[in-house]
């Protein structure tokens, strides 16, 4: 065994540039799930992921359509008796503004230094690309693969993947599997491969305020009006207390605690104070001053505002007292708490707490259910074997504050757990502009996902 996954790690050495055109294809498609102009781009993504697929050696690809954007499916089924992957992955990817801040356009890859940029090049296409050249190279060298394999990648993660649940259970027995591989989940540092083992889930939400029927002049006006911006951001504030804490009534109450022995892991993990100033270049940190920063993001629920807009916000003056102000707001939610319940919560606080001096809607678009997978479970035991084996140095086990919605619906309707691991790095600017991927970091990635694959087959002939 040991032979047959440096000989595969051989064969994916003489193909890196194989690889980074395909990622370069892939990235070049503007597939951002969430404006619809791009809706013909998310078709083009979803067939190029169809053509990799069956580079790497994959069979019955299929394109399926949903109600949004489609799903890409192929399989191996050929290893007897042997357990079956279902890989997953979303090709769609988040906006790309602000624009201007883009060194090089978004959708033009490009290399510098050891970084390939572009929206999606982490997060998650180069991870997608990752798992399929593994595939390709183990398929190169012995033929076959082996353990089972299917393949299942959708284009909406990023927008909560709201036709993902159906189509899984539409399809149970295609989709049926032993364990899936989830390789969207990131790193914290170069030379620490991670396994995560938790989840946050996610709730989003658009408040509107509106007061008087049209914009005022503020001098005519004001005093008179409450001005829908100020009210927004009073109810808003309001949202925490001074500790950062939420006060929206009930919002903490079926959150799971953290055992004495949990926080004692967690705060082995390289990632103090020092750590979350360095990436974030905040001036200082902010949170809940009980839970460290490992805590308050892995296992505390939190309340962002992602957006606000209202009035005048051009270059110059205008003296006008608005009609209308919007926030957009989220919540990153944990075990055990449900999306509907904080809908429930949140509407409830607005009820009471919103002035009549202003009409208000609240817009909820869902949300996805936090999850934990079992550390100990066997795929998990074999990623993290490979990781060492590629690395040199044991892998690390974490707690991750972002959302990824398919793990609570494979573990509910496929009974299935997920391993997650990624060759992502806290650094590649995910979300934001300039985002890149860290190459020597994605080959390792390839080289352990090849020894993966080996280290499943149960027989390890
Ligand atoms: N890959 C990320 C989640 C992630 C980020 C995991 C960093 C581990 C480390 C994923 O694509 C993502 O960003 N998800 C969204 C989901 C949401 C829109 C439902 C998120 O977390 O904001
Ligand atoms: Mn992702």
């Amino acid at each position: 065994m040991p032979d047959k996954i440096d000989q595969t790690i051989k064969v994916a050495r003489n193909h890196h540039s194989a690889f980074i055109s395909e990622l370069s294809d892939f990235v070049s498609i503007p597939s951002v799930s969430t404006s619809p102009e791009y809706q013909e781009e998310m078709e083009k993504a979803a067939q190029k992921v169809a053509q990799m697929a069956d580079w790497a050696g994959l069979e019955n690809i299929r394109i399926f359509p949903t109600q949004g954007h489609p799903i890409v499916f192929g399989e191996w089924l050929h290893a007897e008796n042997q357990p079956t992957i279902l890989i997953y992955g979303h090709y769609d990817v988040q906006p790309v503004d602000p624009v201007d801040l883009w060194e090089t356009p978004p959708f033009q890859p490009s290399i510098r230094y050891h970084y390939l940029f572009g929206r999606g090049a982490s997060d998650m296409k180069g991870q997608i690309v990752a798992v399929l050249a593994a595939l390709q190279s183990i398929r190169q060298t012995t033929g076959a693969f082996p353990v089972n394999v299917k393949l299942m990648v959708e284009g909406e993660e990023e927008i909560g993947s709201p036709h993902l649940r159906s189509f899984i259970e539409e399809h149970r027995s295609m989709l049926s599997c032993d364990v899936s591989l989830n390789p969207d989940a990131g790193m914290i540092a170069p030379d620490l491969p991670t396994l995560v083992y938790a989840l946050r889930g996610l709730v989003f939400f658009e408040l509107k305020v509106f007061g008087p029927e049209h914009d005022l002049h503020s001098g005519v006006f004001g005093g008179v009006v409450h001005n829908p911006a100020q009210a927004l951001c009073e109810i808003i504030a309001s949202m925490h207390d001074e500790n950062g804490r939420v006060t929206i009534p009930g919002f903490y109450d079926h959150v799971r605690p953290l055992s004495s022995e949990e926080r004692e892991e967690l705060s082995r993990l390289p990632m103090g104070d020092d750590y979350y100033l360095k990436q974030t270049g905040a001036p200082q940190l902010w949170g809940e001053p009980d839970y460290t920063p490992v805590e308050r993001v892995g296992a505390r629920p939190t309340l962002e505002v992602n957006g606000l807009f209202s009035g005048f916000t051009g270059q110059g003056t205008k003296t006008v007292l608005p009609a209308y102000a919007m926030a957009k707001i989220s919540c990153r939610i944990v075990a055990d708490q449900e999306p509907d319940e904080i809908h429930y919560l949140l509407r409830r606080y607005l009820e009471q707490r919103i002035p009549s001096t202003v009409r208000w809607e609240l817009n909820y678009f869902g949300g996805a259910p936090a999850s934990l997978t079992d550390p100990k479970h066997p795929a998990a035991q074999a990623m993290k074997k490979a990781l060492e084996l590629v690395w040199e140095t044991r892998p690390v086990l974490k707690r991750e504050g972002g959302s990824i919605p398919v793990v609570g619906d494979i573990q509910k309707i496929l009974g299935a757990d997920s391993v997650l691991t990624g060759f992502g790095l806290p650094d590649d600017r995910i979300h934001s502009p300039n985002e890149r991927l860290h190459l020597p970091t994605w080959f390792k990635g390839i080289e352990a996902l090849i020894a993966f694959f080996y280290l499943m087959n149960t027989l390890q002939e």
